[in-house]
């Protein structure tokens, strides 16, 4: 991700991954850290991942049809490849920089145009609906690609429960940012917390959900733990991790990638290979795990989701409202 001028862009992001994987085991071999200070800040060892020292079983959820025919991405990649500016820009970092950060406990505070503004705890928003298990493609505007088994619940649910009013045309999701947990943070890459917003609609619509898991695992840190955003048909970027504030708005949200560049970022998000990102072409995607000389798939229409959301953008000029 990153903004605008040429110089902005990470190597990671320009690098195949498998190339930049070597590269990175060769820096953590040497046992340098990426992010000059942030390991020291965090205690963590340079280079070492923590996804497995976190991971515990989610007791119960269902299984659902989503995906069920979609050659999952193997969970090491979906937890150290990831971005989650707060712990970092590289994308190896998330995975070791968040060891410190404490997922429990945790609460959501539910803001703005509802009948009642109020907190809600994760016990609780487990509750609110039997877990599930569904299976996304995720397309991110990098130009990559995964496909991961979520576990988590219908935002709808959430949305129920927090009673929005006929004002309540848009939802905003606002993600934790805590310096002292999160050393990427402590420094002005993007404008903290993190925002991301739906329109109502879009947040309701059935394919959206809050990821409390993944491949039947509580959510480690570096993919959002405790709650995350999930919307399949987006680029990656809408999916907002770590979230403590819901707040429901009459008027648009200016996310944090609309701030940081208006020209490429914009609200809607929508997969769509028509339309290419500035930097990035948009039109075909790499499968993460799939090998250094993978071919490139075509990237679909709403990440292939069109059936199930592309009535909500009837009449839309997806070329302006990118
Ligand atoms: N949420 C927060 N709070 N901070 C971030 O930096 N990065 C976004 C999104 N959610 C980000 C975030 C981007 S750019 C992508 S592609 C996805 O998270 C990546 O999710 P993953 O690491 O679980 O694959």
């Amino acid at each position: 991700m990153l903004i605008g001028k040429k110089t902005d862009i990470l190597s990671s992001e320009i690098t195949p991954r498998e190339v930049f994987e070597s590269r990175r085991k060769f820096i953590k071999a040497a046992g340098f850290s990426l992010i000059a200070g942030a390991s020291a800040i965090s205690g963590v060892l340079p280079g070492t991942s923590h996804a497995a020292a976190q991971r515990h079983k989610i007791a119960a959820f269902g299984k659902t049809a989503y995906g069920k025919e979609e050659a999952l991405t193997g969970y090491d990649d979906i937890t150290t490849y990831n971005n989650f500016y707060e712990f970092g820009t590289d994308k190896g970092d998330p995975a070791v920089h968040s060891r410190l950060f404490k997922p429990a406990p945790w609460t959501v505070s539910i803001e703005g145009a509802v009948k009642k503004p109020r907190q809600i705890s994760i016990e609780d928003i487990f509750k609110l609906a039997p877990l599930e298990e569904r299976i996304y493609r995720m397309r991110c505007v990098e130009g990559w690609s995964m496909v991961i088994p979520w576990v988590g619940l219908p935002l709808s649910k959430l949305i129920q429960f927090a009673e929005p009013t006929a004002s309540a045309k848009f939802v905003e999701f606002i993600s934790l940012a805590d310096p002292k947990t999160m050393p990427g943070v402590r420094v002005p890459i993007l404008k903290w917390p993190y925002i991301e917003g739906l329109r109502m609609d879009e947040a309701m619509n059935p394919l959206t959900i809050m990821a409390v898991g993944l491949y039947g695992e509580v959510l480690p840190n570096q993919n959002g733990a405790p709650m995350r955003l999930v919307v399949p048909w987006k680029y990656g970027f809408k999916g907002g991790k770590s979230i403590v504030k819901i707040r429901f708005t009459e008027k648009m949200p200016v996310t944090t990638w609309m701030h940081s560049g208006p020209s490429e970022y914009g609200f809607y998000a929508n997969v769509n290979p028509a339309v290419d990102h500035p930097r990035w072409s948009q039109a075909t995607e790499r499968r993460i795990g799939g090998g250094l000389f993978s071919p490139r798939i075509k990237t679909r229409m709403f990440n292939g989701y069109e059936n199930e959301v592309g009535q909500m953008y009837a009449g839309l000029d997806l070329r302006k409202n990118f």
